[in-house]
């Protein structure tokens, strides 16, 4: 962690938003102005546990040009190593700790004439700012939001009393969302995706054979790809030294706990800060940065979640 970037910060309030989501609001330790973020924007959050210091990335849910707090959505993942469960058990109103700087992987298009956003379950939170901000600009837009049922919808009140038109929700045991909806919009229509991998590849794949133009399609993951073998790998650095990558630990992960600095940032293969080049060996990718060509290429590795195929990469560090 950069300590020079990154903002002290003190839990404000703690919302239990449903069962499984809590919403935290987050203040400047010393009572100062946050920076300004724009739609779509997430901070990473640093949290201090048993000597290691654990970054997870958030999507900011309140709406941009609002600096005196920063809110931010988290739902408990049963397999949580120490991410969503430290904030779900441990974190306290009055709690401090150190935040990023607001980052945009995910930004709203300014050549769309309509935007329609796609959300299944905490997939909705990058969608939270984007629409205050279009709606704050009297832009167009719709959301269309799958969830299982109305008592495990995060902000169910708030979007039906915010967002009335433009809210659409599928609860999956009474009406499951399918991509139909995509065959509706009009010419110029621009089509953003968040929720789990398979999701956000059905709808793509979908909207690109329905023909969306690539450009107007946006998508955010919030895991990495389902697809990948989670096995060990040895990784040969330029430098020499030879590291080893367990099946539980991501290549990121791995460098940083042998010393090694190595860049990074959103750590969910979505911005591209801890792209590294590879000298030998194929790449298993589960970013949803790289292109199909450069996929093919096997020239790149983003170490927060890709591995190698076979056991031994190497790699330029
Ligand atoms: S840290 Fe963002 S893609 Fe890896």
């Amino acid at each position: 962690m950069n300590l020079h970037k990154t903002i002290p910060v003190q839990v404000k309030s703690i919302h239990q938003e449903t069962p499984c989501v809590k919403r935290f609001t987050l203040v400047h330790k010393h009572n100062d102005p946050l920076p300004y973020f724009s739609g779509g924007s997430h901070i990473t959050t640093y949290v201090e546990l048993d000597g290691q210091t654990i970054a997870r990335s958030y999507s900011l849910t309140n709406p941009p040009g609002q600096t005196a707090a920063y809110q931010i959505a988290i739902r408990l993942n049963e397999s949580s190593q120490g991410g969503s469960l430290y904030w779900h058990e441990w974190m306290k109103v009055g709690d401090t700790l150190q935040v990023g700087f607001p980052q945009n992987h995910f930004p709203l298009s300014f050549k769309a004439k309509h935007h329609v956003f796609y959300a299944a379950g905490i997939g909705i939170t990058p969608f939270m700012s984007m629409m205050a901000e279009l709606k704050e600009e009297g832009r167009t837009f719709e959301l269309h939001y799958a969830v299982k049922s109305r008592e495990t919808c995060p902000f169910y009140s708030f979007l039906t009393e915010t967002y009335p038109e433009q809210t659409h929700f599928y609860f999956s045991k009474e009406n499951r969302l399918t991509d139909a909806s995509l065959w509706e919009h009009r010419v110029g229509t621009h089509v953003y995706f968040c929720g789990p991998p398979s999701f956000i590849e059905e709808f793509t794949r979908s909207a690109l054979e329905i023909g969306y133009p690539s450009s107007s399609i946006h998508y955010e993951r919030f895991t990495p790809s389902q697809t990948l073998t989670r096995r060990r790998f040895e990784v040969e650095l330029t430098s020499g030294q030879t590291v080893s990558v367990p099946e539980e630990e991501t290549l990121l992960e791995a460098l940083l706990k042998s010393g090694i600095k190595a860049p990074y940032s959103c750590r969910a293969g979505r911005c591209g800060t801890c792209e590294l080049k590879v000298l030998e060996g194929k790449v298993d990718h589960g970013d949803s940065l790289l292109s199909e060509e450069e996929r093919n290429g096997h020239r790149s590795i983003l170490s927060c979640v890709s591995r190698a195929q076979s056991g031994k990469i190497r790699i330029q560090l």
